[in-house]
């Protein structure tokens, strides 16, 4: 569930990119293969256990990895060339205040890339995309973690001018045509269920989430199961 190149930046030449919430670096990696080079990365993220997916997984000279809740990370220095911001507009709990923080580190060249999944117009495959994704949500919340349920488009778009940057280029997958119908969906959620049980319920399932489990399983049999509408926004200040 990716978008797999960011056509605008096939000339641009960065100093310093920053991927903020980074994870294993999966968007990290969209961004150096879309541009035509760049100097320096870091990616920034929460969790420390993402350190050597990421490590292994994007390969460039000069490359590093912080583990820090973005909220508390002081940037040592400015002006950036280049941040994004991908599939985590929805977990970064002050969102409004970091766009407004990304705004000034941003050099008078630089961009601010934005990719993220919205919740408008969804077929019923991607319907069921969504309620797992809820379903996890709501079970990190349950725990103490920041994870709300996807934006809209207009809600994501209004983020981004509300903090007071230009949209250069934008576009939307929609994905509204896929409609994967692979068994190993059914299993994917029963896994994951299982291991929430274990995990946070000291082994016996709450009622939520074995009517969740259920219902979901109905569903994608009845429907299958498709990635959600990704929103890729290419930003100026
Ligand atoms: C859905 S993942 C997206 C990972 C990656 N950007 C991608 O596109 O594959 C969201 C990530 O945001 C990270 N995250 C959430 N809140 C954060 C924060 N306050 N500071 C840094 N990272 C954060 C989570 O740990 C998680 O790895």
């Amino acid at each position: 569930m990716m978008i797999e190149k960011i056509p605008y930046i096939q000339d641009r030449e960065f100093q310093h990119y920053i991927d903020i919430a980074c994870g294993e670096g999966s968007f990290t990696k969209v961004v150096i293969e879309s541009c035509k080079s760049i100097e320096r990365v870091t990616g920034i993220e929460l969790n420390a256990s993402k350190k050597e997916g990421f490590l292994k997984s994007v390969e460039h000279k000069n490359l590093q990895f912080l583990s820090i809740d973005i909220n508390d990370h002081i940037f040592e220095e400015d002006p950036i060339d280049c941040i994004s911001l991908s599939l985590a507009l929805h977990h970064i709990d002050g969102i409004e205040s970091l766009l407004k923080r990304i705004i000034k580190l941003l050099a008078p060249q630089g961009l601010f890339i934005v990719h993220e999944l919205i919740n408008d117009n969804l077929s019923p495959a991607q319907q069921n995309q969504r309620d797992f994704h809820q379903l996890k949500a709501r079970i990190d919340r349950e725990h103490g973690e920041y994870h709300r349920n996807v934006y809209s488009l207009e809600e994501v778009q209004g983020m981004i001018s509300g903090a007071g940057f230009t949209v250069l280029h934008d576009e939307l997958k929609l994905n509204d045509t896929i409609s994967d119908r692979d068994p190993d969906n059914l299993t994917r959620i029963n896994t994951f269920v299982e291991e929430q049980v274990i995990q946070f319920y000291d082994g016996k399932k709450p009622d939520f989430l074995a009517e969740a489990q259920k219902k979901l399983l109905k569903n994608i049999e009845k429907h299958g199961f498709a990635p959600p509408p990704l929103y890729l926004a290419v930003c100026s200040v």
